[in-house]
């Protein structure tokens, strides 16, 4: 199939319905839009999912303290994870949610082909169980060994459950994770899950009886299945698999196209389980690993994870409304380096949007434009240059390669790297206008300065195809400007459309707003 040569198909977590989206998840799902964005920019055939988890029994429990039907509960919870997607701009495919009927038809079928191959099977869950929760609690869960909520510690408790044999499979995911078939990046993410397989991975509870919030297992309606076995198989639901035996290919038929995923995004946080749970399924069902897995870090609070049991969140909404919807995703892509974790606060984005937004790229598109005007009614006209023709020194080294280092650093999901080499650009050309001084040139009827605005305005436009797949709108609006017609210069080829004089020197100029006002 043509198709996969240049296919790409990137995840987001999905995310869980217990609380309302905040810009932890908002940074996972804007990265992912912006990888999206410039494959498909590049050429490639995208397909970008991301979703929520609504299943399972923490969620039933935020239902009922809410007083409300759990499904009435996740649908408004869901519908504002769609709301805050789309108020980021985000171009995804599909959103997925596992509660649609489709999800939980597929899930009970591949869990029906697990336990036909003998891969699961009937058990006993051991754990910690707080009867004031009538949950099982995890350690993690724990303070001081005790419940939060009831402040008891939990007894020891078992249950009858179906067990995954994900013993079975451990070796095989190890030599995939050891040769990079099934690459974890950053390398130091990879080390920690190669040292966690030295001791093998064991059988795991994959059913519970008790949580009735959740998709029944088809041939013991007394089960519900595991939260991260139905969550997990969100992946290939989302594209379509629907594992109905009618199919020919059984598994693979509907998923083929765009099935192994290139890329899944996410946090340290689900790490272990992605490379752990997730292969092992996947290989039980016949069906091939992702290729990566990479793993970003975590936004602080004071040192402090941003988290909705914390309470110390920031909503995406609350970034748009102060800067933007192309502000906010520039600050949230460059509060960090990405794989890096990052204190955040509203001080920090203020002087990074003045910084960068209002005094940087926004001054510099005001700035050129009223030049060009000027010198337009002093008679003066634009004259295309060669690259580069005017900076000189390291100045034109730094200029010459940008571009490669762009895409370079894109290709190595060095996002915020990515994002500086347009940002370093625009400094250059602020510093190129203020040492050529192009207002004098035109008081002086200089010829000249035609040529060094044409080079500002030309690379502004290449500066926009580079912020294109982080700030679509501000891209198009610094192309509106310059006199281009965005919707035409969108359809154009990224390596074709990025060749030096582009820009007409006849362009009709159109002054707009300011793009950033200062804060
Ligand atoms: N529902 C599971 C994932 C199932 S995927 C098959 C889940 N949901 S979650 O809502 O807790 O999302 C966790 C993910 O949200 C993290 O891995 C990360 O992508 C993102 N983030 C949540 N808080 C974050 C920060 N404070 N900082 C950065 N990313 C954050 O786990």
């Amino acid at each position: 199939m043509s198709i996969k040569n240049n296919k790409f198909y990137i995840t987001t977590p999905i995310y869980y319905v217990n609380a309302e989206p905040h810009i932890g998840s908002a940074y996972t799902t804007v990265a992912a839009d912006v990888l999206a964005r410039y494959h498909r920019m590049i050429g490639d055939k995208v397909f970008f999912l991301t979703g929520t988890d609504e299943h399972g029994a923490s969620i039933a429990k935020k239902a009922k303290e809410a007083r409300m039907e759990p499904q009435k509960f996740v649908d408004e919870i869901s519908a504002k994870f769609k709301f805050a997607w789309d108020e980021l701009n985000i171009s995804n495919d599909n959103f997925i949610r596992t509660t649609d009927p489709k999800h939980k038809k597929a899930v009970q079928n591949a869990l029906q082909y697990l336990y036909d191959k003998g891969d699961i099977y009937l058990g006993k869950y051991e754990g910690l169980y707080c009867r004031g929760c009538e949950q099982y609690k995890s350690e993690k869960d724990l303070v001081n060994g005790k419940c939060p909520d009831h402040n008891k510690k939990p007894e020891k408790a078992s249950e009858e459950c179906y067990m995954f044999k994900m013993s079975k499979y451990s070796e095989k995911i190890l030599k995939k994770i050891k040769s990079d078939e099934f690459k974890i990046m950053p390398a130091s993410r990879k080390n920690e899950i190669l040292n966690f397989y030295k001791g093998g991975l064991k059988d795991i509870a994959f059913s519970r009886k008790n949580v009735k919030w959740g998709i029944p297992l088809p041939w013991d309606k007394s089960h519900t299945a595991y939260v991260w076995a139905d969550a997990f198989l969100n992946y290939i639901t989302g594209i379509g698999l629907s594992g109905d035996k009618k199919d020919k290919l059984y598994f693979k038929n509907s998923a083929e196209k765009w099935w192994p995923a290139d890329l899944h995004l996410m946090s340290k946080d689900i790490l272990r389980v992605h490379s752990t749970i997730w292969p092992a399924m996947l290989l039980a069902l016949d069906l091939p690993l992702p290729k990566q897995l990479f793993i970003h870090g975590f936004f602080l609070i004071d040192g402090k994870k941003m988290s909705k049991s914390l309470g110390n969140i920031i909503a995406p909404s609350d970034m748009v409304k102060k800067y933007g919807v192309g502000g906010a995703r520039y600050l949230l892509m460059s509060a960090t380096s990405f794989g890096h974790d990052g204190d955040v606060s509203f001080e920090k984005f203020d002087e990074k949007y003045n910084a960068d937004l209002a005094n940087g790229l926004g001054n510099l598109v005001a700035r050129s434009i009223t030049l060009v005007e000027k010198m337009q009614k002093a008679n003066l006209k634009m004259k295309v240059t060669k690259f580069e023709d005017l900076l000189i020194g390291k100045q034109r080294k730094d200029t010459k390669s940008y571009l490669k280092y762009y895409k370079e650093n894109l290709v190595k999901l060095k996002i915020s790297q990515s994002l500086n080499v347009a940002i370093n650009t625009i400094k250059l050309m602020d510093g190129h206008i203020s040492s050529e001084k192009p207002w004098e040139m035109i008081k002086n009827k200089d010829e000249k300065v035609g040529e060094v605005m044409y080079n500002v305005l030309e690379r502004l436009r290449i500066i926009a195809w580079m912020l294109l797949p982080f700030m679509p709108d501000t891209a198009e609006k610094i192309w509106s400007q310059l006199g281009i017609n965005s919707a035409k210069e969108i359809k154009k080829d990224f390596n074709k459309a990025t060749k030096w004089g582009g820009l007409s020197p006849n362009t009709k100029i159109k002054k707009g707003e300011s793009l950033f006002p200062r804060i």
